[in-house]
């Protein structure tokens, strides 16, 4: 009788140490490769790009992922150039991506989300699962910066099916609690997932 239920105990600690592991935020999320061919052709995409405020809660794929923040931000070139153009070679946009185990600022260098704030924060964002924000000085070039990015997702949205949305509205909503770089601001987020 003991023995049964010290083992039904431990099976439940393993359980439930399991279900934390998973939901807990890992400091870095190494990200796949993004696929760089193939989608919708580009004016079909163009045809198909609008704001959708309706989300399903289900997670986005790594692929999925991998493929969005390519399009905000990636590298496509040696020379460390963007999927965006950038004035005068300026790639101070920071992107973040808010996911349920935390708030992530990608590295296109590496690949890689490196955890910037542990927490889950979707509900404060449309109930998405993704919510990318957009920080960058609070400036003109950080603002045009930015809007390329949110189009190139936005684009990346439609030939996927994805729906996203562009805002300003909560731009500030982690202010203070998410730590950026001195004079930047997030200017504009994106929420993105299956349409509802
Ligand atoms: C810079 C920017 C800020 C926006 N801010 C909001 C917002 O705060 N709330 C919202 O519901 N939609 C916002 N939108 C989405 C617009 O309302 C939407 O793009 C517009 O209605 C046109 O629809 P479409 O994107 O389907 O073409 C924003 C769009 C842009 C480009």
């Amino acid at each position: 009788m003991t023995t049964t239920f010290l083992k039904a105990a431990l099976a439940v600690a393993v359980a439930l140490g399991l279900m934390a592991t998973s939901a807990m935020a890992q400091d870095s999320i190494q990200l796949p490769a993004p696929a760089k061919t193939g989608g919708k052709p580009l004016f079909d995409a163009m045809s198909a790009r609008k704001s959708d405020r309706n989300f399903k809660p289900d997670e986005l794929t790594p692929a999925q992922l991998s493929g969005i923040l390519w399009s905000a931000f990636g590298i496509t070139r040696d020379d460390g150039k963007r999927t965006i153009p950038t004035a005068r070679g300026r790639n101070e946009l920071q992107v973040y991506a808010v996911l349920k185990t935390g708030v992530y600022l990608y590295d296109a260098e590496s690949n890689t989300l490196k955890l910037a704030l542990a927490g889950d924060f979707t509900q404060e964002y449309a109930k998405s699962p993704l919510t990318l924000l957009y920080a960058a000085p609070n400036e003109v070039l950080g603002g045009l910066h930015a809007g390329s990015a949110y189009q190139s997702v936005g684009l990346y949205c439609a030939s996927e099916g994805l729906a996203n949305v562009v805002k300003v509205t909560g731009a500030d909503e982690l202010k203070g609690k998410l730590k950026l770089p001195s004079g930047y601001e997030v200017l504009v987020v994106q929420s993105i997932g299956l349409p509802g």
